[in-house]
């Protein structure tokens, strides 16, 4: 009889797989690849993330098997098998623990330290758990990798602070300017570095315009990653609307040139604080020169990333630390729960004959007043507890020890019955 559980977990990310081809991985229909991996890969419970960088399954099962996966996965997303090769990473017991905790904490991520993620896995279980894909396992696993992963981030500060260049260049005009709430701030360019900057003026609720040459494409970045359209031609010849310009095209000439600027300054009182991410330049350094101008450019942003991340190479071996020390006890817990149903299993069916045992006492006893009989009914149960407490309890530390021959002893002395 097989009674232990292996946990798995299959993924295709970003460590391999860039984002045009980890999109292809995904699952349009959640509540379907739900039910196909339980049905179809031996699953009796299952954990699916779904982020822009990360399609990940965890799943538990007596016999889980990593072809039944793909071949569930593949038959989900419309690929062939093959299609997994150069993309799947796949792991089994100890080191899923492992990896959920570099998740929780920050530091499987892109931007080492970044929070979104520990709200998506919150997320992801909080749904499989409403929705009984996961049990008692996953439900474990994951309640205990968030705390320690919360933890991590609070205790090492690995969270704290920006760090891509989007939310670095942000994080300056902040530093640089007054008020930024009360300011104008024009965002010019629609592609990836502008989403960062827009994500990130998003997160910490400015109010922004975003420009770009086609306004369908500022009209639809505006849709999915914020911001309020405004026509390219008018922004180049009214840029005096705006106190804080973020540039980030691939305009291979300035676009802000200096006399745009001159001009700028004329229709306000008050300066403008430039940040160009692009590279090359799209914003004349010239401008610098003008009273009344502040200019960033992707040079001195990137340093500060750097700098930043730098700082945090000994939060990351701090964290990493943490994870080492807290994986024997997550490994611990998850082993222990094996034992769980059949000491469950145990206690009920001794109960149940001490209960018979007792009514036919009690029948035997005639009539006794409810006080006595409490007296023989605690009787009876601190005989069973005090028999049985010892050799489950001895089960319990075995188990989280990985000693699974007295499981099998166990449940070979007890008769025990796995539930499917
Ligand atoms: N991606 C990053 O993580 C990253 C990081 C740091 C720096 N950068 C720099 O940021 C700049 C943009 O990179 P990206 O990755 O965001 O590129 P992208 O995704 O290809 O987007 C390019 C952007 O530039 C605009 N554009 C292209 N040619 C233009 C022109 N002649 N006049 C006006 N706008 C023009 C495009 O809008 P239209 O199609 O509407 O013109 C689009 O908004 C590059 O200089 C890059 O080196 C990127």
């Amino acid at each position: 009889m097989e009674i232990k559980n292996e946990i798995i977990n299959a993924r295709v990310t970003f460590r391999k797989s860039p984002i045009h081809v980890l999109e292809r991985f995904t699952f349009n229909d959640l509540t379907n690849a739900y039910s196909s991996f339980r049905d179809n890969s031996g699953l009796n419970e299952c954990v699916i993330l779904q982020t822009c960088n990360r399609v990940e399954v965890f799943g538990i099962g007596n016999q889980t098997d990593i072809e039944k996966i793909k071949k569930t996965w593949a038959s989900l997303a419309g690929l062939e098998e093959n299609a997994f090769l150069d993309n799947l990473e796949y792991s089994k017991g100890k080191d899923v623990f492992h990896h959920l905790l570099n998740l929780t904490s920050g530091l499987d991520s892109m931007v080492l330290g970044e929070e979104q993620i520990l709200g998506q896995i919150k997320n992801s279980i909080t749904n499989a758990r409403e929705n009984k894909w996961s049990s008692e396992h996953l439900n474990t696993l994951f309640d205990k990798t968030i705390r320690v992963g919360t933890r991590i981030r609070n205790s090492t500060g690995i969270s704290k602070g920006s760090i891509s260049v989007g939310s670095m260049a942000v994080k300056l005009a902040e530093e640089n300017v007054d008020d930024m709430k009360s300011k104008q701030i024009l965002l010019i360019g629609t592609g990836e570095a502008a989403a960062l900057v827009a994500k990130s003026l998003k997160r910490r609720g400015y109010a922004f315009s975003v420009s770009s040459r086609t306004i369908q494409r500022s009209e639809s970045f505006s849709k999915t990653v914020g911001g309020k359209p405004v026509d390219f031609n008018e922004i180049l010849t009214g840029l005096g609307k705006y106190d804080i310009v973020f540039v980030a095209t691939s305009a291979p000439y300035f676009l802000v040139t200096f006399e745009r600027i001159q001009e700028a300054l004329k229709q306000k009182s008050g300066g403008i604080m430039l940040l160009d991410l692009s590279n090359p330049r799209t914003v004349d350094e010239k401008v610098a020169e003008l009273n009344n101008i502040k200019l960033m450019n992707i040079d001195q942003i990137a340093e500060m990333v750097d700098k930043n991340m730098r700082s945090r190479v000994g939060q990351k071996n701090t964290a990493e630390q943490i994870i080492n020390e807290e994986l024997p006890v997550v490994e611990a817990s998850m082993k222990r729960l094996e034992a769980e149903p059949i000491v469950k299993d145990v206690f009920k069916n001794i109960d149940n004959l001490r209960n018979k045992e007792l009514q036919k006492a009690l029948n035997m006893l005639g009539d006794l007043d409810d006080d006595k009989k409490k007296i023989v009914d605690e009787l009876t149960k601190a005989i069973v507890e005090s028999i049985v407490s010892t050799p489950m309890n001895n089960l319990r530390k075995e188990t989280e020890q990985g000693n699974d021959d007295l499981l099998e002893a166990v449940s070979k002395l007890f008769d025990y019955k796995k539930k499917e």
